[in-house]
Parts: C-alpha cells; sequence; structure tokens
C-alpha cells in the first residue's frame, strides 16, 4: 500500500474518531451531566483493547506518513490548500499535547480517573490560555481534517451536488460542539464557587496538586521539543536535497526554452516546482488528477512504464495503454528522469480540475485533423424584406432545426448558427477519414430535410428554400473558447476560414455545394460523377483542388456508392 493511501485510511481512522468525540460535546448545550453520559459510551468503545490499537496506530501512520511526505518531497511548491493542509497538521500535535497528555497519560501515568465532567473542569481551571489553546486546537484539528477531506473528494463524480451540503455540516458540527463545551464550562464555573464541588472532582478522580505540576512540566517539555522535532526534519530535508541535486547530470528540456537540472530521483513535477516553473498540478502531484499531463520528446523511451496508479488516472481522460505509450503522453507528477528528458505541457498552468477532467483532450484544447462544414440560406435577405418578422423567425427555426438534426444525425458537432448560416465540425470523436464520410452524409440529410421543409411551407414561400455550402478538411486548433455562459467547443484555423470560402463560392459558380478533394478522397467515397476543379482561394498560395454539385443529390449518390463504389471505379 503506497504512503498516499495509508495516510489517507489512517486520516479517515481519525476523523471518524475526531467526530464522534465533537458529537460527545453537543449534550453539554443541556448539561454536563448528560455530556458525560454520552462520553461514557463513546470512551468504553474507545478504550478498547481494539479501539485503543486502532486510533493509535492511525495516529502514529498519519503523523509518520506526514513527516515522511514533507521530508521527501523534493519542493514545497504546492497548491495554496494542500500547504494549508500541511501547516494546519504539523500544528495540531503542538496545540493538543496538553489534551492528550491529559487524556492518555493522566490514567495510566499518574493514575488519574477522569470523565469528562473532570476533564471539562480542568481545562475551564486552567484559565484562559488553556480554553484558547484547547478551542485553537480543535478548529485547527477540524480544518485540517475537512481541507483534507475535499482534496480527496473533489475527485469523485457524486461530491459536486453535494459540496454546500457538506459544508454546511462542516461548520455546524464544530460550532455545536463549541456550544455544548461553553455551555458545560459556564455550569462547571457556577458549581467551581461552591468549594465542595471541586473538592468532590478532585476527590473522585484523584487529582492532587504534585500530580498536576507533574502533568504541568511533562507538557511544557513536549510543548517545547516538538518544534525542534520539526526543525531537525526541515533540516535534513535540506541536506538531503542539497546532496541529491549535486550529484544529478539529468537534464529536462521543458518547452523548448527551459533547461533544467533534475534532482537524482525527482519527477518531472517536482522539477519544474524547484524551478518556479508554474505547471497545472491540481492534486498536488498525487496521481489524481491527471492536470499534469505532458507530451515526452526525446528521451521518453528510457521512462519506466506507467504504474497501476498512472494508468487509472490516464483512462479517465480516455487514454489507454497503447495511446498512452503511441502518444507518448504521461503524468509529469508521477515521471522520475533518469536520462535526459523533453516534455511539453499539455494544459495551461492555472487550468482547473473540472476543465481538464473527464473531457477528450479536444474539449481543453489541441491541434489536430477535422473537417468543417459551412452552409448558407440562399436569397434569405431578399425573402425577409416582404415578410412580418414572426414569420421570418418561423422560417429560419424550420431550417435551423433541418440543419441541426442532419449534422446530429451525422455524427457531427452543430458549432454555431451564424445569422442565416451554421457552421460543424466532423471528426471530433471519431478518426477524421469517418469525419469526411460523416459530413458528405449529411449533405444528403440537409437535402432530404430541407425537401420536407419546403413541402411543408409550399403555401408560404414564393421559392423553396436552398443553402449553400463548403465543406473541407485540415488541421485546426479545437478548444473550448469564450467567456462564461459564451463559452463553447469550437475551432479555428486556415481550414475553417477555407470552409468558409468554399460555401461563399456556392453561389457565384452556380453550385449546391463545394468539396475540398481532400475530403473526398480522405472519405473513400465515390467522386468520379463529380466536377473536379481547381480554384484559387484568397490567402492561399496554390490552387485548391475541389469537387462541385449543383444539388446536394449528387452527395447522396457519393455516400450510396460508398466505399464499394470507389473500390470498383464505378460511379
Ligand atoms: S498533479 Fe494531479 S495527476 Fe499529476
Amino acid at each position: 500500500m503506497g504512503m498516499d493511501r495509508l495516510r489517507l485510511i489512517s486520516g479517515l481512522i481519525l476523523l471518524l474518531y475526531v467526530t464522534g468525540h465533537l458529537a460527545n460535546l453537543f449534550p453539554g448545550i443541556w448539561s454536563l451531566q448528560a455530556m458525560n453520559r454520552e462520553f461514557e459510551l463513546w470512551h468504553e468503545l474507545w478504550e478498547s483493547l481494539a479501539g485503543k490499537t486502532l486510533l493509535y496506530s492511525a495516529f502514529i501512520l498519519h503523523l509518520g506518513t506526514v513527516f515522511w511526505g514533507v521530508a521527501r518531497r523534493r519542493t514545497l511548491r504546492l497548491p495554496a490548500l494542500q500547504i494549508w493542509q500541511i501547516l494546519l497538521g504539523l500544528l495540531i500535535p503542538w496545540l493538543m499535547l496538553r489534551h492528550w497528555v491529559a487524556a492518555t497519560g493522566g490514567e495510566s501515568i499518574w493514575g488519574l480517573e477522569l470523565d469528562f465532567r473532570h476533564v471539562v473542569a480542568l481545562l475551564w481551571q486552567g484559565g484562559w490560555s488553556s480554553l484558547v489553546s484547547q478551542t485553537a486546537g480543535v478548529v485547527v484539528v477540524w480544518l485540517h481534517a475537512m481541507i483534507g477531506l475535499h482534496l480527496w473528494l473533489r475527485f469523485k463524480s457524486w461530491y459536486p451536488p453535494w459540496q454546500g451540503l457538506l459544508l454546511v455540516l462542516a461548520v455546524v458540527w464544530p460550532l455545536l460542539a463549541l456550544a455544548g463545551f461553553i455551555a458545560a464550562g459556564s455550569e462547571v464555573q457556577l458549581r467551581a464557587d461552591q468549594a465542595q464541588w471541586w473538592a468532590v472532582v478532585e476527590r473522585e478522580g484523584h487529582i492532587t496538586p504534585e500530580k498536576l505540576a507533574e502533568m504541568t512540566w511533562v507538557i511544557g517539555w513536549v510543548v517545547t521539543t516538538y518544534p525542534l522535532l520539526l526543525l531537525l526534519i526541515f533540516a535534513g530535508r535540506q541536506i538531503r536535497l542539497w546532496l541529491l541535486h549535486r550529484l544529478s547530470a539529468v537534464r529536462l528540456y521543458y518547452r523548448d526554452h527551459h533547461i533544467l537540472p533534475v534532482t537524482t530521483g525527482a519527477s518531472v513535477l517536482e522539477t519544474l516546482q524547484q524551478a518556479g516553473i508554474p505547471h497545472a498540478s491540481v492534486c498536488g502531484g498525487r496521481g489524481r488528477c491527471t492536470t499534469c499531463r505532458v507530451r515526452l520528446g526525446e528521451g521518453g523511451e528510457a521512462l519506466s512504464p506507467a504504474d497501476a496508479v498512472e494508468q487509472r488516472a490516464l483512462r479517465r481522460v480516455n487514454l489507454h495503454g497503447e495511446e498512452i505509450s503511441s502518444q507518448q503522453l504521461r503524468l509529469a507528477c508521477r515521471i522520475h528522469p533518469t536520462e535526459d528528458l523533453e516534455v511539453t505541457p499539455l494544459l495551461a498552468p492555472n487550468c482547473s480540475y473540472s476543465e481538464s477532467h473527464l473531457q477528450p483532450s479536444h474539449v481543453t484544447g489541441e491541434e489536430r485533423e477535422l473537417v468543417v462544414l459551412f452552409a448558407d440560406l440562399r436569397g434569405f435577405t431578399a425573402m425577409s424584406e416582404h415578410r412580418l418578422p414572426f414569420d421570418v423567425v418561423f422560417i429560419l427555426n424550420r431550417y435551423f432545426r433541418a440543419m441541426g438534426l442532419s449534422v446530429e444525425e451525422s455524427g457531427g458537432y452543430l458549432d454555431k448558427f451564424i445569422g442565416d448560416g451554421a457552421m460543424a465540425l466532423f471528426g471530433l470523436d471519431v478518426p477524421v477519414e469517418q469525419g469526411c464520410r460523416e459530413a458528405l452524409e449529411c449533405l444528403g440529410r440537409v437535402h432530404q430535410r430541407l425537401a420536407e421543409v419546403n413541402e411543408g411551407l409550399v403555401n408560404d414561400l414564393e421559392q423553396p428554400l436552398r443553402v449553400g455550402i463548403g465543406v473541407h478538411m485540415g488541421r485546426a486548433v479545437v478548444g473550448r473558447l469564450g467567456h462564461g455562459q459564451a463559452r463553447q467547443l469550437t475551432a479555428i484555423g486556415d481550414v475553417v476560414n477555407t470552409a468558409a470560402r468554399l460555401e461563399s463560392l456556392c453561389k457565384p459558380y452556380g453550385v449546391a455545394a463545394i468539396v475540398s478533394s481532400d475530403v473526398m478522397e480522405r472519405s473513400g467515397f465515390a467522386h468520379q460523377h463529380l466536377q473536379q476543379h481547381a480554384i484559387s482561394i484568397r490567402g492561399r498560395q496554390q490552387a485548391l483542388q475541389i469537387y462541385a454539385a449543383e444539388s446536394l443529390e449528387d452527395f447522396i449518390e457519393s455516400s450510396n456508392k460508398g466505399l464499394h463504389g470507389l473500390k470498383n471505379g464505378s460511379d
């Protein structure tokens, strides 16, 4: 079992204990007696041999894994929330020592027999410093636990909808405990005024001034020693890093312009963090979020294969064994270069988990081949001049529906409507060859659906609706662009401009569609029956080979003949 898992499990056991312990304080709102009764049950459970073993092992393991994690980290440049969690965690032993020494050593070392009333009485008798350090201790423990819980749960799909409710619980729980503690403390104060009550408490709990003095001395000693222990751990860590750094000859080449020395055993993420280079790492390098993923260049083959944790994480972004090796995609936090290595980041340094996770890579931004289709309604301006706005909206919506359904049924993605035009993308989730076929099939569907619209509007239209369509394929940058609600998946690049240009040429050429020869050829569909031309496109140096057709029906013929038609060379 890895250190992270060990820390998580031990942390959950401690959280269970702390949550129940805080719940012990709730009845204090009603009375000290009620609180004491509640505590008896809880005490029995955790004071049993099994309970004690579980609790102390979890405590030692958790503290040990935290110390180990801090000592072996090559860098402490971590996400802010994780830094807070570590700092609060390191503060806990220091703040809670008084409580632990009294609770654990009180009975076994000094022979005290304390129930909850006695503990509350002792804490309140200790004055403001005791109360403040106890309250601060509880707040720090709870904050540390809640941050840890959040860091763990945020990758669970069920968590976001429940987050608000859990946050309310996380706030209300310690507040109720604090209310119980204050109410019980007030009762103690009232009773303490009666000298005989305090005498009874001391007698029942076997509390003597000598024992209290000894306990105070031990607590003082441990409180002073703990910071020294921390100092020792951090100093040891620095010396170790210095030695590792000096002994390493490995270099990391990052984004073509950074050459960084790699400390022996450091991961790529740690190397970048050490050098102060921002790199996405939402989970803080625990192999859970995949935001740190990089594309490997030279030296990638020398890395050891992805382990189970890395493979599981990469599978969540739809990358599997072969793809991982063929695309050379790895998690920067899981790879430890032993030879010079070149890497390119795939996500922006400030990328959030939701932006990167459970989404295909084209959603987060990538350059890739795809097919772009542009369509425009012919003669729409003239048609709309003589109509009421309601009529125009009605007709346009029929047309948009026909276009939208045609694209979706063909397997494409309707990018946007622009005025009376539309832009669609094909080949986003399938090989581009299939995207080409889907785009051509879409032309046939547009023809059929538009014919249905025209039939339904036969009494309203002087002329049937007609469209001009341009289709081209090539490399484009695909990603979610925009801001807020207006952020959506789209493509930018020369292929988009060229497809739009082909569509605009339909009118002067007197054709219904112009499809680049790249699309026809990569589709594998028959195209011998279509006219081929070479045209010049503004902004392109070379002529573009295209196929044009006066009717969209011609493309139905293409797709009907399909691959078979091409193989036989028939038209
Ligand atoms: S930083 Fe989260 S997986 Fe690497």
